[in-house]
Order: C-alpha cells, then sequence, then structure tokens
C-alpha cells in the first residue's frame, strides 16, 4: 500500500518514526522502496552529489523534473517527495503552482520547498490546489549566499523563537510536513511538541517524528566534506541493502541519531 500523507500523520501520532533518504534514479528507488524506507525525496542536492556542483542553486526545474520521472517509476510504496529548485517558485504564486504542477505529474506525491514564515502565502496556495507541501526550515540551503556558509541556524534565543514562529505558521497555512536542518536539538524537540503535522530532521537530534540524509552520505560515497549530523551506514554493512535497512531501522528504533550527530 502506497504511503500517503494521511499514513504520516498516523505514523507520528502513534509515535513511530518516519525514514526518509534521498533518490535520484529508479534503480535505488526500488531498493529504497524494498527495505523499507517511507519517503524517497529527490533532493536538489542532487547538484552536489550528482552535478558537482559546490551549492544547489545550479539545478534546474527540468533536471528535478527528470529525476523525479526516474524514481517515481522504481518505487511503488514510498511516498515520492520532490524539492521545487531555486528560482522555480521564490517569483510568485503562479510560478510556484506552474512548477510544482511539473513535479506532481512527473510522479510527486508532495513538494518541498525553503523558506521561513514569509512562504506560507505559497503553501496555503499549493495546498488548496491539491498540492502537499512539505516545508524546509533551518539551514535551507538555497539561501547559502545570504547565510554566508553552511552553518548551524536558531543557536541564539532570538532566532530559536523565529524558527519555532516560521515552523507554526507554515503549518498552519497546511504544511503536511515541517523539515529542519542543522538546527539545535533542543529547538527541534520543541517545533515537534507544538507542531500538529509531523517533522523530520536532519541535524536536528532525535526528537523529531523522522529522519532524513543525502543516501550519499549515508552510504559514504560522497567526496565532499562530511556534515557532523551524517552517519555512514556501510560501516560494517555486508551490502547496500543491508546499510540501508540498518538506516531504516535505527531511525525505527531510535538509535540514529546520536549525540555525536546533534547540534
Ligand atoms: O536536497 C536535499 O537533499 C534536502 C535534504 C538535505 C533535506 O533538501
Ligand atoms: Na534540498
Amino acid at each position: 500500500m502506497r504511503t500517503t500523507v494521511n499514513t504520516l500523520q498516523k505514523m507520528a501520532a502513534e509515535g513511530q518514526k518516519i525514514s526518509m533518504l534521498t533518490c535520484y534514479d529508479a534503480s535505488f528507488a526500488a531498493l529504497l522502496d524494498e527495505a523499507g524506507v517511507d519517503i524517497l525525496l529527490i533532493g536538489d542536492s542532487l547538484g552536489m552529489v550528482v552535478q558537482s556542483h559546490d551549492s544547489t542553486l545550479p539545478v534546474t526545474l527540468d533536471e528535478m523534473v527528470y529525476h523525479t520521472r526516474c524514481v517515481a517509476r522504481g518505487a511503488s510504496r514510498a511516498l515520492v517527495l520532490a524539492d521545487l529548485p531555486f528560482g522555480a517558485y521564490q517569483e510568485s504564486l503562479a510560478q510556484a503552482f506552474a512548477s510544482s504542477a511539473r513535479l506532481m505529474q512527473a510522479g510527486a506525491h508532495m513538494v518541498k520547498l525553503e523558506g521561513g514564515g514569509f512562504m506560507a502565502d505559497t503553501v496555503r496556495f499549493l495546498v488548496e490546489r491539491g498540492i502537499p507541501v512539505c516545508a524546509h526550515i533551518g539551514l535551507t540551503p538555497q539561501f547559502v549566499n545570504a547565510f554566508g556558509g553552511y552553518r548551524v541556524q536558531g543557536k541564539s534565543a532570538t532566532d530559536a523563537e523565529r524558527i519555532l514562529e516560521d515552523a507554526q505558521r507554515l503549518a498552519d497555512a497546511g504544511a503536511s510536513l515541517v523539515l529542519m536542518e542543522c538546527v539545535p536539538a533542543d529547538l527541534a524537540r520543541r517545533v515537534t511538541e507544538t507542531l500538529s503535522v509531523p517533522t523530520i530532521g536532519i541535524g536536528a537530534g532525535p526528537d523529531v517524528s523522522g529522519q532524513v540524509l543525502v543516501l550519499h552520505d549515508m552510504l559514504g560515497v560522497y567526496p565532499g566534506k562530511k556534515a557532523r549530523f551524517v552517519k555512514n551506514f556501510m560501516n560494517g554493512a555486508p551490502s547496500i541493502q543491508a546499510a540501508v535497512k540498518a538506516y531504516v531501522e535505527s531511525v525505527k528504533n531510535g538509535t540514529f541519531p546520536t549525540a555525536e550527530h546533534c547540534f
């Protein structure tokens, strides 16, 4: 049976952790699907791990559509979530809808966009028109130039309050999921306790509704810098299938992440 927005809501309500991994092609989609990953994210991180750019900004909507098609064909059970790339949704509500529609027609079941409370109108516009949305807050990589690097967000009390407020506004606007990247574990826990929708964390500690990692990071094949929150599940695993199963298992039973992966 296909994982849907209702499944995710039910899992979070029952305290069952949600497992998510990025995925960019059909073979991995089939493998991840079979291993029990709940959500396959066609992340614009493909700009870095597939295309070798130094940020996600060069990724185009056409490229996201192509990879979404590939993943959608390989997955039969997991929910397919596609990133809206930089420049494909910030201009207007109409642009956000047109870009999201292309990702949905390519096989996505939900789209993800980056930004704080100011994106609430966009979230509402999409949700009202049948497009479930995951809101990505905290370290939003499309803002790397504005942030002046990839750094933990929400460390000061003021920033933490703003992120909590952003999360609330995005959830109120109808976001189905709120994803937090590189925020203090304590803040992610507060956001998760406050919201009625599931939260997903990456570098956000254990007290969220689910976890996500970049596939190439958790398999240890990305040649770039390894972030603190990454765990290489190939260590000690006899196969890629086993490594992915170990990841799912660790997310479900709460043994990943541990303090060494948190801020
Ligand atoms: O693009 C991506 O892989 C992401 C995850 C890191 C959440 O947005
Ligand atoms: Na992304």
